[in-house]
């Protein structure tokens, strides 16, 4: 198939991408490169032997988006396309509203000009909220979101609900990220953020680096078994896996269907930081600080749905997934 891949040069997109070359698709990535670096293409091609078709283009522009649809017949979208960034979003609202969810309807219009029925949207467990209880399911309201960047990923999912209402021959496929962490087994793909990492794994990985002096855990006074926040980590190649499967179902789905795509366990910050030491014999001073505004407690996906559905499970440990952040951030900081 011909899968147009919107942000493909990101984190999660980047490696979406070098499991549909390896499954035999043909990959047209569109990627402004505003959070991502132009070496990914390239990177691509060398580990899967395959280059994707790149445009560097920002998919808010429905022009290039359509020449795009010209050149190419193009089956399914998988969107990732969009900012990410939740403090930067309370910030700059406006232009998380903009551009998150004018990138995704410009490709959705471009889509039915073309007759393309087939959309996988890059959404959050951020959907959940703050008022649903642990293990989030899919059959929850998700109705409030705690920042710009969440009502960006819920505004958007509603967009494909009623579009796919609207189009009863269309298939919206809402995967619903709990923490990707890891990278590529190459080093070669890897989060990368520039300047300093909001998320827990690129910063636990600068300061066993030396790049950053020490990690801040952000509370260690939360009801959980060891005072501090659980969360649901995947590794970023099982994820990738996950949107494999996604267009494979969605090809004989019409409607919308929201799945979450998660461990299903709960791993607290302090756990995180001792695997990655045990997978790295690296030690990664840290002291315990004030929470952060936001934060919930828990967070963890009932990964049921995904098992049923798509015959999707996330199998790579914890200490993989350290392992391979650690080599790519190894290789990263020798560039
Ligand atoms: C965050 C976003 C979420 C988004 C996801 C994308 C918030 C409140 N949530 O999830 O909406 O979908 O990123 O990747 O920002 N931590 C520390 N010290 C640090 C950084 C993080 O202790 O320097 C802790 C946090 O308190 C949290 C855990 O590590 O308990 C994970 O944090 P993070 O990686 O930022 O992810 P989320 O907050 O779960």
């Amino acid at each position: 198939m011909n899968v147009f891949v919107p942000g493909g040069a990101g984190y999660i997109g980047s490696h979406t991408c070098v499991e549909l070359i390896q499954a035999g698709h043909q990959v047209i990535i569109a990627d402004d490169l505003s959070n991502s670096s132009a070496d990914v293409p390239q990177r691509i091609k060398t580990i899967t032997g395959t280059a994707p078709i790149f445009y560097q283009v920002d998919v808010c522009n429905k022009e290039k988006v359509r020449e795009i649809f010209k050149a190419h017949h193009i089956d399914a979208v998988i969107h990732f396309a969009g900012y990410k960034a939740v403090g930067e979003s309370c910030r700059i609202p406006a232009k998380y509203y903009r551009n998150n969810i004018d990138s995704a309807l410009t490709v959705l219009e471009v889509m039915e000009e073309f007759g393309c029925k087939k959309f996988v949207f890059s959404s959050s467990a951020t959907v959940y909220g703050p008022m649903n209880p642990v293990p989030y399911n899919e059959e929850m309201p998700a109705q409030v979101a705690t920042n710009p960047y969440g009502w960006t990923k819920l505004m958007i999912e509603q967009i494909l609900r009623d579009y796919a209402a609207a189009h009863p021959d269309f298939s919206a496929i809402l995967l619903r990220y709990f923490n990707p962490i890891g990278a590529h087994s190459s080093g070669l793909l890897g989060d990368d953020p520039n300047g300093i990492p909001n998320n827990l794994m690129p910063y636990v990985a600068r300061v066993a680096a030396g790049i950053l002096p020490q990690l801040t855990v952000y509370g260690g006074d939360y009801d959980t078994p060891d005072g501090t926040c659980l969360r649901d980590y995947l590794h970023v190649v099982d994820l990738a896996k996950g949107h494999l499967k996604a267009i494979d179902y969605a090809m004989n789905h019409t409607g919308a269907e929201a799945i979450n795509l998660g461990t299903g366990n709960g791993v607290s910050v302090l756990e995180l930081i001792h695997a990655f030491q045990n997978a790295t014999g690296v030690k990664v001073p840290y002291v315990i600080g004030a929470r952060r505004d936001g934060d919930l407690a828990k967070c963890w996906a009932n990964a049921e749905k995904a098992k049923k559905l798509l015959g999707w499970s996330a199998d790579m440990t914890i200490e993989e997934m350290c392992r391979d952040t650690w080599n790519f951030t190894q290789k990263v900081s020798q560039k």
